[in-house]
């Protein structure tokens, strides 16, 4: 069971979410008051996480309708959709979840309609990490040592996480593992995030830079890698946090298992492959920190593993072949 505090919290029809930034020194959240205040929060990652993007966006959005009068309300949706949909450009919940939301709101004009909907994205989401903890369970035997990368753990999403869902039900069910987090640069989330997320959950954590995970899994330290996702496109590549695909590389090579925690949410049917896919660039602040050189900044934010480097991906139907992920999801 997760020890995390709650990413975000619904309460009297208004929205407030977990300040990650300040992670792990302070738990503080902040009442977002408008749609601006939103877009801000998602762009700055205070919430972070693709599901978690998605539900505070579906909330944003149905709070931003509620006193909107009706001859305005398919327009002003639209717009305000579009608006939240621009704060990040990679992850796919933050589209699915504003445009269900759309969908209901043109066809049924009312915020009630709206808000109860992002309380069903939100419930959902809790139930398909715990379809995917039960699923992804048998991949961590006794003993075992998992890696993983960034945060796809409870602070990601309402509960449980995705990556990490399969490693609280098995502490939970008492088996022993070890995990290694990628400390996860430029932002540190597999560091201020998950490595504190899982050792307040009492599972026994390493943390270690990412350049390390090359050596941990030539010593033969490493038995598989889950790692989460911000989009599995049609063919079945995946694209999450910058690092992901140097993992998937060196597992190849160390015949290491990488998995993928994917929830159907995160599945991008219309999107051919990750080429197309566009990849968010930060600030160069982010990469120079404290270093004093002004150089030139390259900062992706996240990569594409093709899926012939996957080796499965756990979703809450089950355990697929990457490629196969469309027939998984889609014959529900
Ligand atoms: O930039 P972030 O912190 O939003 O990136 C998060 C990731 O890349 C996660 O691995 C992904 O969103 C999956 S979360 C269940």
């Amino acid at each position: 069971m997760t020890a995390a505090p709650e990413t975000l919290r619904w309460e009297d029809d208004e929205l407030y979410l977990l300040d990650q930034r300040r992670l792990p020194h302070e738990v503080a959240y902040l009442h977002i008051k408008d749609l601006a205040a939103a877009w801000e929060a998602i762009h700055t990652l205070t919430v972070r996480g693709a599901p978690a993007i998605g539900i505070a966006a579906a909330y944003a959005l149905a709070r931003s309708m509620r006193d909107v009068e009706s001859g305005n309300f398919g327009e002003t949706l639209a717009a305000n959709a579009e608006y939240l949909k621009s704060a990040r450009p990679t992850a796919v919940n933050l589209a699915w979840a504003v445009d269900k939301l759309v969908g209901l709101g043109q066809a049924q004009g009312q915020y009630e309609v709206l808000s109860a909907a992002a309380c069903e994205i939100h419930a959902a989401d809790t139930a398909i990490c715990t379809a995917i903890g039960k699923h992804g369970a048998a991949l961590i035997q006794e003993g075992n040592n998992v890696l993983t990368h960034c945060n796809a753990g409870s602070l990601a999403v309402s509960r449980h996480g995705t990556a990490t869902a399969p490693m609280y039900h098995q502490h939970d069910a008492g088996v022993p593992f070890h995990v290694f987090v990628d400390e996860t640069r430029p932002l540190y989330q597999g560091a201020r995030l998950t490595a504190w997320e899982l050792a307040q959950a009492g599972i026994d954590v390493t943390l270690i830079c990412d350049n390390m995970a090359a050596t941990v899994m030539s010593q033969g330290r490493v038995d598989l890698v889950i790692v989460g996702t911000d989009r599995v496109t049609a063919n079945g590549d995946v694209i999450n946090k910058i690092g992901t695909l140097n993992l998937a590389v060196l597992c190849n090579h160390y015949d290491v298992p990488f998995y993928v925690a994917c929830p159907s949410s995160t599945y991008d049917a219309s999107t051919a492959d990750g080429s197309s896919v566009p990849i968010e660039e930060r600030s160069a602040e982010e990469v120079r920190q404290t270093h004093a050189a002004s150089v030139p900044v390259f900062n992706p934010a996240f990569d594409v593993t093709p899926v012939g480097l996957v080796t499965g991906i756990i979703t809450e139907h089950g355990i697929c072949e990457a490629a196969a992920i469309g027939s998984m999801l889609q014959s529900r």
